[in-house]
């Protein structure tokens, strides 16, 4: 018998995703589904046997819900996720980003707070397994202190001006590669830098090609730990594949590159040369510790590469962990461990082996006051700080 009866709020791409996962799930039932095209929830909730909506009260009137999914594109989180909050719904799970205003994304953070509403953030990429290594080994200080890293994740062209059909450039109009993009990364960055915050932004934007919506930004973050990330994201590339997403980070004693979704001529690969004051033994551990969160690499004790060209000290040798041939693991996995939370009343569920707690509104208002932050500096062509924002 299920325990928590759901309702899923926008049910194009990502919220017939997330209903035919959770019509997986033993634990939930889709009772009912919400889009302001009726047609559309219909075709989805038919066959799940839930019932159909095209406006969020009837829905919120009709059923006791447990849970509330909220997928509506970007601008448009904040009214379905208020009025479930309203209804007195005790969990949400909504699409990232939180929100792509300030006002919006305060106005969801301090509803949440005051209802003591769980609120979660589908900020799908902390599940796979090789940014769970990539926040492991930067929390346990492998590279020593984190000091410059660059983040590349770009779109096919096609993603602003055909993925959703004739409503593309509204949606993309509505959106930018900084809400659409820019929120995965920076939401990973948070995590992996954690307890780090980012103090202040420096952006820049391209508008020459699509018309309705940046090209690009492509930012600098300041962490108040001292490390400096870019992070750029792309609407224009006429490239072969999907999605490019490419991070590398160099650290006071290592190095780590992660070809998470790769380009042309590139493959995924993840490499993190490590920190010289680890011994193999510690190096095994480490490999052990990552293999139980789901992270399978290869351990390396090898002869550091300038050797090759007599640059390395007699009998030195270096530690590495990589992997060339990884998974993005399950797309819907975070929803799975959101769930195992809501039924264990913890963000921590046995289920979830990656660092940290599960991403709550809380990550959302602060990925949310970074994208703000980078379109401001972009638009006002000046450093903004977060302190600036709220
Ligand atoms: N977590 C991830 O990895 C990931 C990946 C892609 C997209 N997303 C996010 O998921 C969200 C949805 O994206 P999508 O690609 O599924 O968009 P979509 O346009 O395919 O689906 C959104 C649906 O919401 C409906 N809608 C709009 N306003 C509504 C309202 N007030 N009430 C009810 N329905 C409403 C639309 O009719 C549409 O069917 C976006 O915020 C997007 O950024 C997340």
């Amino acid at each position: 018998m299920p325990e928590l009866q759901v309702g899923v709020v926008g049910a194009g791409l990502l919220g017939s995703a997330h209903a035919r996962n959770l019509d997986e799930n033993p634990q939930t039932q889709v009772a009912a589904v919400c889009d302001l095209r009726l047609e559309t929830a219909q075709a989805v909730a038919a066959p799940l046997g839930a019932q159909a909506y095209g406006d969020i009260q009837e829905m919120l009137q009709a059923h006791v819900l447990d849970l509330v999914v909220v997928a509506t594109p970007d601008p448009y989180h904040r009214e379905p996720s208020m009025a479930a909050m309203q209804a007195g719904v005790p969990n949400i799970l909504q699409e990232k980003p939180l929100a792509t205003t300030v006002e919006d994304a305060l106005a969801l953070y301090e509803a949440a707070e005051q209802r003591g509403t769980r609120f979660f953030i589908n900020y799908a990429n902390r599940t796979a397994p090789m940014d769970i290594a990539t926040c492991y080994v930067i929390r346990q200080g492998l590279l020593g202190d984190v000091v410059y890293g660059e983040s590349r994740l770009d779109d096919n062209i096609s993603v602003p001006t055909r993925l959703w059909g004739e409503r593309s450039q509204a949606w993309a109009a509505g959106s930018s590669t900084a809400h659409f993009l820019l929120s995965h990364v920076v939401d990973l960055l948070r995590w992996y830098l954690h307890p780090a915050e980012v103090q202040e932004v420096c952006a820049v934007k391209q508008e020459r090609v699509l018309g309705f919506t940046p090209d690009l930004y492509d930012a600098q973050l300041l962490f108040d730990n001292g490390a400096r990330i870019r992070v750029k994201a792309e609407w224009i590339k006429h490239m072969d594949e999907l999605v490019e997403f490419y991070m590398a980070f160099s650290g006071s004693e290592g190095m780590l590159i992660y070809n998470k979704l790769a380009a042309f001529g590139a493959r995924p690969s993840w490499r993190a040369n490590l920190s010289q004051q680890l011994d193999t033994e510690a190096l095994l551990a480490h490999q052990n510790a990552l293999l139980e969160a789901g992270a399978n690499l290869r351990a390396l004790v090898h002869r550091p590469t300038p050797a090759a060209v007599g640059l390395a000290t007699e009998g030195e040798t270096a530690r590495a962990l990589e992997s060339w041939d990884h998974s993005l693991g399950k797309s819907m996995a975070l929803q799975d461990y959101i769930v195992d939370a809501i039924l264990g009343d913890t963000l921590e569920p046995e289920s979830w082996k990656g660092p940290g707690p599960l991403p709550t509104h809380h990550d959302g208002l602060l990925q949310s006051l970074v994208v703000s932050a980078i379109i401001r500096s972009a638009d006002e062509g000046r450093v903004v700080a977060l302190s600036e924002l709220a």
